[in-house]
């Protein structure tokens, strides 16, 4: 027992430099499927494909697909929103395939072909949310090539079922809409997306239902003009003006109502909104004080995106600490409630996304944003990576961990159990076997502490682990040598026990 523990001790030694995430796809720089190799020569003889100029946004995993989304903010991208068959044999590379297809990522086919997609949302009914912002070129050089459109896709099909454009009213001349988030009602027409408009500042709300959309406006909407100074990845720079960005709604509450939770990029200070007043075009008049203050994450904790769980926990990017951070709406916002749930200084460079998919497991690609838009990136090395870990291993011996919410998630879901095939390797019988610590290895490491540990007087939580030990490691995934082992078993753990 004490020789299997070592080895799965040495296995877990080559795990990348993350914990609890696991890298599952890495790329120095991102690559195309074409038809053929004939036209993906064409397309880079052509300008039609300049590999260096794809940065990856957004992500969303539905059933065997993961979404990624790439903007068109330079030229030489084939489509702005494609995915990575989850099925297919295991590439730690994989080249991107146009979502749903080539001819429907056409640039400035605005009828047909999506322009520039950030962010993306599958929904329970099987339909993909994506907003075409329109644009080509990125801050001074950009062309408005087609008006905003909300595209809907049927996933089992691949055909769009939905396109609506933005009313004019949408819009203001500075507007810059990347965010999504779904507000998913009792039945499949009762639904709400919502989106933010981080430089014009607003809440853009469109009905399903009644195929409409309008803007809500509020100061809190606007940036923190106190905290525009960032530091990422040794570069220094200002975002003086990003307003409202991170938008995620939370459970349904006892009113069937959701929560909208909402930051803007420059702030510290996470804000609401019920969704009956979102709902509710005529509340875009006279609702300022339906609008409140959650409360303040604490210092550098400038967040771009955010998703809720349905327990009510709240993960979010850290992009100044490359960490994901972890919020229980069990407990007031304040510095000490705000848990880390992983932290890496190299991998997790700008954490651009972060979804949370049927399985419960929560998926975050960092991209090394800040580098590639204010300086240049190293192709020599990895740029991007995209990581997978159970939701209750991340948020386990976090603050965000309350008891309440680990007696409660079993029974709200009846169908999970959580995913440990890769934690635990064929010949010890079940996880419980491993003492838990196995996974926070504490070989050399360095101590990584909350920096809220100094606003922390008392924690509610006394066992929450607010520190821990990491250990820098080579980024091999050590379950992939796992993986290849068990070539005849087709699918990796986040797709079981899936439909
Ligand atoms: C904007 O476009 C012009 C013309 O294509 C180009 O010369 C210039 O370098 C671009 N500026 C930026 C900041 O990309
Ligand atoms: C929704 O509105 C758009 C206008 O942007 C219109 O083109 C489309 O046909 C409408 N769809 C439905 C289902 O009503």
């Amino acid at each position: 027992m004490v020789g299997k523990l070592f080895l799965l001790f040495g296995l877990v030694a080559v795990v990348s430099a993350t914990v609890k995430l696991q890298e599952v796809f890495s790329w120095n720089v991102l690559d195309w499927n074409y038809p053929d190799e004939y036209q993906k020569q064409q397309a880079l003889q052509s300008g039609a494909l300049i590999r260096e100029n794809a940065l990856p946004v957004g992500i969303e995993r539905w059933r065997n697909k993961l979404f990624v989304s790439v903007p068109r903010w330079f030229p030489g991208i084939p489509a702005t929103l494609n995915y990575i068959p989850l099925d297919g044999p295991y590439d730690p590379s994989p080249k991107l395939t146009p979502y749903p297809s080539f001819k429907g990522n056409q640039l400035g086919d605005c009828e047909n072909g999506l322009t520039t997609v950030y962010r993306i949302k599958a929904d329970k009914c099987d339909r993909l949310w994506v907003l075409d912002v329109g644009t080509y070129g990125y801050d001074p050089n950009v062309t408005n090539v087609c008006p905003y459109a909300l595209n809907v896709y049927d996933l089992h099909t691949d055909q769009r079922i939905r396109r609506y454009v933005f009313r004019p009213e949408d819009i203001v001349p500075s507007t810059f809409i990347a965010n999504i988030a779904l507000d998913e009602g009792r039945t499949c027409d009762d639904t709400f997306a919502y989106f933010s408009d981080e430089l014009g500042y607003g809440l853009i709300a469109y009905s399903w239902e009644q195929n409409k959309s309008w803007r809500f406006s509020h100061s809190y909407f606007m940036p923190d003009p106190l905290v525009g100074d960032f530091n990422i990845a040794g570069l220094n720079f200002q975002w003086g003006a990003e307003g409202i960005f991170g938008i995620s709604a939370g459970p349904m509450g006892a009113d069937g109502f959701r929560t909208l939770y909402f930051s803007p990029i420059t702030s510290f200070t996470e804000f609401s909104v019920s969704t009956k007043i979102l709902r509710d075009e005529s509340k875009v008049k006279g609702s300022y004080h339906d609008f409140n203050v959650v409360g303040i994450r604490g210092p550098d904790t400038h967040t771009t995106a955010k998703v809720m769980d349905s327990t009510g926990v709240q993960l979010f990017a850290l992009i100044d600490q490359n960490a994901i951070g972890c919020w229980n709406t069990e407990l007031p916002l304040k510095p000490q409630n705000v848990g880390v749930v992983d932290k890496d200084d190299v991998d997790l460079i700008f954490p651009c996304d972060v979804k949370i998919d049927d399985n419960r497991n929560v998926w975050v690609i960092s991209d090394r944003m800040s580098t590639f838009l204010e300086s240049q990136l190293n192709y020599g090395e990895i740029n991007f990576r995209i990581f997978v870990a159970p939701f209750e291993k991340l948020t386990e011996g976090t603050v965000c961990q309350s008891t309440a919410s680990a007696v409660k998630a079993p029974k709200l879901f009846p169908n999970y159990a959580p995913q440990t095939q890769f934690f635990n390797p064929p010949h010890l019988e079940s996880v419980s076997q491993i003492p838990s610590h196995i996974f926070l290895p504490a070989t050399s490491s360095k101590t990584l502490t909350s920096p809220f540990n100094s606003f922390s007087s008392k924690s509610v939580f006394p066992k929450a682990t607010t520190s821990w030990k990491i250990s820098k490691q080579p980024s091999q995934p050590y379950y992939f040598s796992s993986l290849q082992s068990h070539t005849t078993t087709p699918n990796p753990w986040w797709l079981q026990n899936n439909y």
